[in-house]
């Protein structure tokens, strides 16, 4: 097993120094070693570091020219060594059902044997040359075969051919942590209904306990009723938030993030496993996602790459709220236009190592202004506004970049226990990538922002370490030393 394996070689190594390198040696899928990594880390038992390293794949055409040849030796040979050939005779030749097509292998084809000076162009072709090498072919081959390419064949390759793209592949390095042992210890958080009326059994028979394991609960929970307050205050309605599963689509494509976004990784997301692909989605509006993310429009150059239905079907676990907010958004954007002030607090999931300040699973707040005509002024004061009435008044901004909103600032706040300025959240103006295509009006701007709840929490309560709040490493002694206060129920 993939866990045995890693605590095992620890404990007569003192690294491994690569997760992949390890799980080929051992036989093991990355995944599931990657998955490993990540608990034990939670538990201590190991310090790990990320690792990337960029590689080239072929794309779908690259891997089409790679087993029949480039279009450019197709056009080339169908040429007659001796006189000439028409156009239109190629055409049908080569490209019999899409010689119009731009991605023909008669149009591509003769861009670059003229390019190459394989042939003479014009109404008539004919042959320069008698003897074509199918350079491309042989790279893209050698690709496939994990050579590695010299810097100007890479930029032909990948630039200007669109043949290969990047690909980035992520591990870790490892290194025995503070819990380290060559076993882990089984926890009650083996959630078998035996083992959990066992323990409530046990809880039950020292309620005193059972009262102070629940006070950061309820300690959680009287700040998350403080937020829902503060936005009732201000005006906002709350947005239905009851899917923990999503589409790839409402969480990524609707809000502008392109499908090569390391985010939208196996060891970011978490992904669906059945059901794998949602049943539906607004096909209209799907269309111009794709299109903005193709090519654009709306004053947007877009990102250039193939947009793949296939990618925005995948279910997974919502990685924020903002996925509610881009449904909301187009529900909205169905109507006359009515300024709206909107917000939600619900439980987000990302597949990430937790450590002092990350929880793979976690409450998101965000807050979102719709109206025409919105500033970033207008955004700076609603955050100021809001953040006050939780007594957080010390508050500054930082640039910074998401792919659904420009310009964008991270927001920070004074921690007085850690003496240090502390990110709490995530904030921006939508982009017309974003809310064009929904059909919202031209002039209507959407100011928003997004924060964990664990964050402010901690900041609130003085708390240093997330797992001090929420989870299996509540310290009791912490807990003691603060008043018992019941459940707030929610
Ligand atoms: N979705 C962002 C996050 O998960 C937060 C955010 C919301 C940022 C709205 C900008 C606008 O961090």
């Amino acid at each position: 097993m993939a866990e045995e394996a890693v605590l095992g070689y620890l404990l007569d190594n003192e690294e491994i120094t690569d997760s992949g390198q390890f799980s080929d040696e051992h036989n093991l899928n990355h995944d599931e070693v990657v998955n490993v990594i990540k608990r034990l880390h939670a538990f201590g038992y190991v310090d790990c570091q990320n690792i990337k390293r960029v590689s080239s794949v072929l794309t779908d055409e690259g891997k089409k020219y790679a087993a029949e040849g480039s279009p450019e030796v197709h056009y080339f040979l169908a040429v007659p060594a001796e006189g000439s050939i028409s156009k239109e005779e190629l055409q049908k030749k080569l490209s019999p059902s899409d010689w119009k097509s731009k991605t023909s292998v008669f149009r591509i084809g003769s861009i670059y044997a003229i390019k190459n000076k394989w042939v003479e162009g014009g109404k008539q072709v004919s042959r320069k040359v008698q003897h074509v090498e199918d350079k491309v072919k042989n790279l893209l081959l050698q690709i496939q075969e994990g050579m590695e390419l010299d810097e100007e064949s890479l930029n032909y390759l990948k630039n200007t051919r669109r043949l290969i793209e990047e690909k980035v592949w992520k591990g870790y390095s490892i290194k025995k942590g503070p819990n380290y042992a060559p076993k882990r210890m089984s926890f009650a958080t083996d959630l078998s209904r035996e083992n959990l009326q066992k323990s409530i059994t046990s809880m039950l028979n020292d309620s005193l306990l059972m009262l102070d394991i629940f006070t950061p609960f309820s300690r959680y929970s009287n700040v998350r009723k403080q937020f829902k307050d503060i936005f009732r205050q201000m005006g906002f309605e709350e947005m239905p938030t009851n899917n923990f599963v999503e589409s790839s689509f409402w969480n990524f494509d609707a809000l502008f993030q392109p499908q090569q976004h390391p985010a939208r990784d196996s060891h970011d997301t978490f992904f669906l496993k059945a059901p794998s692909t949602t049943r539906e989605l607004p096909e209209d509006y799907v269309e111009r996602v794709k299109q903005v993310h193709e090519s654009g429009g709306y004053g947007s150059r877009g990102y250039n790459y193939d947009w793949k239905r296939e990618e925005a079907n995948k279910n997974l676990l919502r990685t924020h709220t903002t996925a509610a907010s881009s449904r909301m958004l187009y529900a909205l954007a169905k109507k006359p236009f009515t300024p709206k002030k909107y917000f939600s607090i619900d439980r987000v999931f990302r597949n990430e190592a937790v450590d002092r300040t990350h929880l793979a699973e976690f409450h998101q707040i965000e807050g979102l202004v719709c109206d025409r005509g919105l500033t970033l002024g207008d955004l700076i004061g609603v955050l100021q506004d809001f953040f006050s009435r939780l007594g957080m008044s010390k508050l500054r901004f930082k640039p910074a970049y998401n792919p659904y909103t420009e310009p964008s600032m991270e927001i920070f706040s004074y921690h007085e226990g850690l003496g240090k300025w502390v990110e709490i959240g995530n904030s921006g103006m939508f982009r017309p990538e974003m809310l064009l295509p929904m059909g919202l009006p031209e002039d209507v701007r959407v100011i928003a922002w997004g924060l964990s709840l664990e964050r402010p929490t901690m900041i609130l309560y003085e708390i240093d370490n997330i797992r001090d709040l929420f989870g299996h490493k509540v310290d009791l002694g912490l807990i003691k030393r603060n008043p018992i206060c019941r459940i707030g129920i929610e």
